[in-house]
């Protein structure tokens, strides 16, 4: 079985956050460790970008998603632009062709319209989405939804992040929505 792939935005998250670290952090290690995914192409609007990424890889590489997008139809397509990016480059892509699958980083569109607006096209085209909150996919945490199902009672957990609730906070409404099988109610204090 193979999968082809094709990566939009190949700033930190798809190619440089794992550099000289054992961890797979980024999409092109992950995505290389798996033999059934082929990555198609890669795009990116800045130069240093494309060419670090064509120095890893053998596939086409571009700064304009069009040419990839007119080249290769592949079956997953990875989005990792900034969030104000994302409506723009998804519907460059279902102008060409319906991606099985999209992969979009997190936090995904600016706010609730826009999740609306994309969640109606995307499902006229039956192409299915995911948003990437890694540590709901992470065996410990896995481990630990197990023990606190097993405690059916209501929990009050402080938790601090750096960054804003959407960049960095979303991770752990994410994690606890996942944690406890429920919504999770959000009760945001300043410092
Ligand atoms: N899931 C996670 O744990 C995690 C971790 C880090 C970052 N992220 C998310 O990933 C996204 C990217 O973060 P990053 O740190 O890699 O940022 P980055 O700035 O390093 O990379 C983004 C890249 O997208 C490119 N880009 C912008 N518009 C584009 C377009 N229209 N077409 C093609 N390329 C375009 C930029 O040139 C840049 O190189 C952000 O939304 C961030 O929140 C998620």
């Amino acid at each position: 079985m193979t999968i082809n792939v094709g990566l939009v935005g190949l700033g930190n998250i798809t190619q440089y956050h794992d550099i000289y670290k054992k961890a797979y952090i980024t999409h092109l290690k992950s995505l290389e460790k798996i033999p059934f995914f082929k990555i198609k192409f890669g795009c990116d609007l800045k130069k240093k970008n494309c060419l670090d990424f064509s120095r890893k890889t053998n596939a086409f590489v571009s700064q304009n998603i069009n040419l990839c997008l007119k080249k290769y139809h592949p079956e997953l397509i990875v989005i990792a632009v900034p969030t104000k990016m994302q409506m723009n480059c998804i519907k460059k892509i279902i102008d060409h062709y319906s991606p099985k699958v999209i992969l979009c980083e997190k936090p995904f569109c600016e706010n609730l319209i826009q999740i609306k607006k994309m969640k109606n096209i995307l499902r006229r085209k039956n192409i299915k989405i995911f948003i990437n909150y890694p540590r709901i996919y992470n065996p410990f945490f896995h481990k630990m939804k197990k023990i606190l199902l097993k405690n059916n009672s209501s929990l009050l957990i402080n938790v601090s992040y750096k960054s804003t609730l959407l960049e960095n906070g979303s991770h752990f409404i994410s994690l606890f929505n996942f944690l406890l099988g429920k919504k999770v109610m959000i009760n945001k204090k300043k410092k």
